[in-house]
């Protein structure tokens, strides 16, 4: 029961099933799969509403329950399947291979293998693990082709933080380079940031941030004069970019077609419109991707081979991705991302012409990104979320961004929101001074001392997700 104290309330937003039986240990007399069913219904249900009603967003790329019920029905043929086992599952070489294939394709490896060299590619588990393994194929390679001891990786400053997490735990030095005032890395910076330790460069294709391009051509000249690599980080819009182009958006050049990008990544679970848990990482060549093979020869174990990170995996995603990716067929992506563009550009023009206390960030596609020089945008984010909107929130600088997906494309929503945005604003201005509920966190995070506390409430907040539910009050 929520009361004034806070802290009820907290735990009630928390752990909104604290009311139903919480399992400390494991349930003597076994649950009947009736009532888990009725149980887990009943929460998918509640969770899904906000995102089928189109009003979140990214998180949900397609939102179409059928797709989903297909998707799972093909997942639950292999669900239990152990693919590291191919002599008992050579269906998931076929899954996984033609994945691999059907978005090099996409990616224009056909351009790679043209000027000489032999693309090729894996399944991931989404697009940390992606990034993360192409940095370790970087360092890998430049290890061995270099002799470099002390790797450092230069990185756009709006790039995916999965980066700097890869980095991290892999001892390579980051180096963020700034973006300019078109909110694209700057190139002349990063170019200067590199040096002999340097194992590659990256560009994103957009960034998660406000889903901008970075000067990919620019960025592979410098990649190419250094004889490094360039990763380029089509996680979110690899998916999209291709169909953009198809449909007479101006996209800048950012796939194989330019010479210097050595791989790319994209997320099959994102616009890829696949279950959750897969990405493809895709290599201009065959030998960059061989740093990822691990193979044990002398192991009591047995012989031992395994492309990346995960030991078993489960056939069901791969099967899944592949099932998602041939029924969509060009039509379906091309139809979706007509779709996403369109949705996109009524609410990026929608701001642009109506809402002068607003600035949209860049020139973006399919992902809207804005700020205010004169409002409090995380009030506005209120105001948002009091009409039942959830966009995502940045920082450094402050501003919200709406990624569009599938769900969002429905006839009215466009206009809803633009309305909807217009009333948050006006929130802003009535509310203008007071302190932000959405904003509280933020406001704390932008000086050293800041960024610490931050960073230790959030090391609080993961251990609190591995905390079972506190015994209600009796
Ligand atoms: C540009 C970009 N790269 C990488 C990622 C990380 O992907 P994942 O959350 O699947 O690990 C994201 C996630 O939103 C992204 O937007």
């Amino acid at each position: 029961m929520a009361d004034d104290s806070g802290t009820d309330s907290f735990l009630d937003d928390f752990y909104p099933y604290r009311e139903s039986r919480t399992f400390r240990s494991i349930p003597t007399e076994p649950v009947s799969r009736a009532e888990v069913l009725e149980q887990v219904t009943t929460m998918a249900h509640r969770e899904d509403a906000m995102g089928d009603a189109g009003r979140v967003s990214g998180s949900i790329y397609s939102g179409d329950h059928e797709h989903y019920e297909f998707l799972t029905q093909v997942y639950g043929q292999f669900a239990h399947a152990n693919v590291l086992q191919r002599d008992m599952y050579p269906s998931a070489t076929k899954f996984e291979s033609e994945i691999v294939a059907m978005t090099a394709s996409m990616l224009r490896a056909d351009a790679a293998a043209a000027a000489g060299s032999d693309p090729a590619g894996v399944v991931t588990s989404g697009g940390s693990e992606s990034l993360i393994s192409a940095l370790y194929a970087y360092r890998e390679h430049a290890a061995v082709t270099r002799g470099v001891k002390a790797p450092n990786v230069v990185i756009p400053r709006s790039a995916h933080v999965a980066l700097d997490k890869g980095a991290h735990w892999m001892g390579i030095e980051v180096r963020h380079a700034p973006l300019g005032d078109d909110w694209l890395v700057d190139v002349d910076a990063a170019a200067a940031m590199v040096d002999d330790q340097t194992i590659a460069l990256v560009g994103s294709a957009g960034n998660y941030g406000h889903g901008l391009i970075d000067p990919i051509e620019r960025l592979s000249e410098v990649a190419l004069s250094n004889g490094i690599g360039l990763h380029v980080d089509g996680c979110l819009g690899g998916f999209i970019w291709p169909w953009a182009e198809r449909l007479g958006y101006p996209v800048p050049a950012w796939d194989f077609r330019v010479p210097g990008v050595t791989s790319i990544s994209a997320d099959t679970h994102k616009y890829g419109y696949g279950l959750k848990g897969t990405s493809v990482l895709v290599f201009r060549d065959k030998s960059l991707r061989s740093n990822l093979w691990f193979t044990a020869a002398e192991w009591p174990g047995g012989l031992y081979l395994s492309p990346g990170i995960a030991g078993s995996r489960s056939g069901g995603l791969i099967a899944s991705t592949w099932a998602a990716m041939v029924t969509t067929g060009e039509e379906g992506y091309l139809n979706a991302a007509r779709g996403i563009l369109e949705t996109a550009a009524t609410i990026r023009d929608g701001i642009r012409d109506r809402m002068p206390q607003l600035k949209v960030i860049g020139d973006p596609l399919f992902l809207i990104a804005f700020a205010s020089d004169e409002l409090d945008i995380y009030l506005v984010n209120d105001g948002l979320k009091e009409k039942g909107w959830r966009l995502n929130a940045l920082h450094l600088p402050p501003a919200l961004h709406f990624a569009v997906t599938r769900p969002n494309t429905r006839p009215g929503i466009a206009d809803e929101f633009l309305n909807d945005l217009q009333w948050a604003v006006e929130y802003a201005q009535a509310h203008h001074g007071e302190p932000a509920a959405s904003g509280a966190v933020y406001g704390i995070a932008n000086t050293p001392a800041g960024f610490e506390t931050i960073a230790a409430l959030m090391g609080g907040v993961l251990d609190l997700m591995y905390e079972p539910a506190p015994e209600l009050p009796a």
